[in-house]
């Protein structure tokens, strides 16, 4: 694979995957020919016309942004940085939590589909509009509706681009639950991805969390913890799955 993009005709670029070298995360895209080869978030432009190539090659995202009334603009800006910060923090929380799992409980997860789809999780909030995601206060009802779709848009976005299935799966329900009270609904025949969801999931929450947002202050890792351990408490998330974060917590994060 190479790190730089040959001058070739970007209207052909597919999205394959993403992967994480020293722990930097790059997209993975494929040429025309089959030729695979690496970019960071930074190239806006780029990214600003595949994100609208997926968009043409799926007409259900468009039918999903017109019953949200979401105007279809592209904040390259924000996938930038989640890129370089949150989707990458996750994807390290992710393995490391896989990591200190026990390994009747590993044996159940796709380590490779898991690290891919921290990567990638929310790309869907490209499309979603920036007044929401940057909201300095509580979002509303109808706002807290539109912001949710991020993780279904996340799915459509890289269904038509070859991502692996079970990537797919993970970034669509990253912000499901043991109980099945997250969202998008979960088809009902559907419980073997509850591993590797809960995986990402708790990785997600407790990055998010560990971060200054424009609502709120950077939580310590004490703070974090205790309120990922009332999921535990309300049988979202497997006590194991916690104990492997408290541990990567005080191993990992002591700042
Ligand atoms: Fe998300
Ligand atoms: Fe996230």
């Amino acid at each position: 694979m190479q790190l730089k993009t040959p001058n070739r005709d970007e209207r052909f670029l597919s999205l394959k995957g993403a992967v994480q070298i020293n722990h930097s995360s790059f997209f993975v895209y494929e040429d025309k020919d089959g030729r695979k080869f690496l970019k960071t978030g930074e190239d806006e432009k780029l990214h600003k016309s595949l994100v609208q190539r997926m968009i043409d090659s799926n007409p259900h995202i468009a039918r999903i942004l017109k019953r949200f009334r979401i105007k279809p603009l592209i904040d390259t800006k924000t996938l930038n940085e989640l890129t370089c910060g949150h989707m990458n923090e996750t994807c390290n929380i992710a393995v490391g939590v896989y990591s200190l799992l026990s390994g009747d409980i590993k044996e159940q997860v796709d380590k490779a589909a898991l690290k891919e789809a921290s990567m990638l999780h929310d790309l869907g909030k490209v499309l979603i509009p920036s007044k929401i995601l940057n909201k300095p206060s509580k979002l509303n009802i109808k706002e807290r509706k539109i912001m949710n779709i991020h993780s279904t848009l996340g799915y459509e976005l890289l269904k038509t681009q070859g991502v692996n299935e079970d990537v797919l799966n993970l970034i669509k329900y990253h912000h499901q639950n043991l109980k099945h009270t997250g969202y998008p609904a979960l088809p009902t025949e559907n419980t073997s991805s509850d591993i590797g969801v809960q995986i990402i999931s708790i990785a997600d929450k407790y990055s998010a969390l560990r971060e200054a947002r424009v609502y709120r202050r950077r939580l310590s890792r004490t703070e974090a913890l205790l309120i990922l351990y009332r999921e535990v408490r309300e049988g979202k998330i497997m006590p194991a799955i916690y104990n492997a974060l408290f541990k990567y917590a005080e191993i990992y994060d002591n700042q």
